[in-house]
């Protein structure tokens, strides 16, 4: 299993980083299974798995609840799970039992969480002299979504751009051991690639990150319609799914299935196997 100094030579070598969501038991086993560096637990599970329009409504619980799950299925992989919403504001005794929590309960083995306001920073502080590895993430911050005004590429002014820039620089000052970047212009995020010594991974920021990072269900075409522009759908399960459930109501509705392959028979004395 790769671990946090993997990522940061990773990142020296020029090896680039994949990242995936994974949110239960199937989807981490078959993302462990492909090879990819890193699993994160995102509050994105709120959208693509509980259909809820925003990550605001996902709960700590809910959190260690889907990251139990992405554990059993991946043992062998490095596992980020967020913090959700407002459960690193507060004060840092809670900020570290709650991310305490997603490690000691969950079994992640770092944590994430949106923002590098000072009392964020002062946080992720906390967090590593607790022993809790922590990723950053700035740009499209999608916590606060309610207060930036909605889903919009970031840092698009040289003002902002710069701030970002310093930003990102507080978020590897204060400990951050690899940092989200989303939905930034691509040379902006370049330039945050170059200047700090963490891997910067990239969502919606162009091709020059140290890694990548993608929702599962997106790139799968799972359950998923509108998609952001930086999405590459890679194949479209759920074309698959569809057809396979049509299918299915099909023959039950004719007859067709269950038939004598899929049936038991009486054999008296003969213990039959479920599995046939
Ligand atoms: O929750 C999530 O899926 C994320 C990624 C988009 C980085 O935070
Ligand atoms: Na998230």
């Amino acid at each position: 299993m790769k671990q946090t100094t993997d990522f940061y030579q990773m990142k020296e070598r020029n090896e680039k980083i994949t990242m995936i969501t994974a949110y239960d038991y199937p989807s981490a086993k078959l993302a462990e299974q492909a090879g990819i560096d890193m699993i994160l637990v995102g509050d994105s599970l709120g959208m693509v798995m509980l259909g809820y329009d925003s990550t605001i409504q996902v709960t700590l619980d809910d959190m260690i609840h889907h990251t139990k799950a992405v554990k059993r299925g991946a043992i062998d992989t490095f596992i980020v799970a967020d913090l959700p919403f407002a459960t690193y504001h507060s004060s840092r005794e809670e900020t570290v039992r709650n991310a305490a929590k997603l490690m000691q309960e969950g079994g992640a083995h770092a944590v994430k969480l949106e923002g590098a306001e000072d009392i964020i920073l002062e946080h992720i502080e906390a967090l590593k002299v607790a022993g809790i590895p922590v990723v950053a993430h700035i740009g499209l911050t999608p916590q606060s979504v309610a207060v930036i005004g909605g889903y919009k590429v970031q840092g698009k002014s040289v003002e902002a751009a710069q701030k970002l820039i310093e930003e990102a620089k507080k978020c590897e000052k204060a400990g951050a051991f690899a940092i989200v970047l989303e939905c930034v212009p691509r040379q902006l995020a370049e330039e945050i690639t170059k200047q700090l010594t963490i891997p910067v991974i990239g969502i919606g920021a162009g091709p020059n990150c140290d890694g990548q990072v993608l929702v599962y269900h997106d790139l799968l075409g799972y359950g998923v319609e509108r998609l952001p522009k930086f999405v590459k759908q890679y194949v479209n399960i759920q074309e698959d799914i569809v057809s396979g459930i049509q299918a299915y109501i099909n023959e039950v509705k004719t007859g067709v299935f269950p038939d004598e392959k899929t049936s038991y028979t009486m054999k008296d004395g003969v213990l039959e196997s479920l599995y046939g």
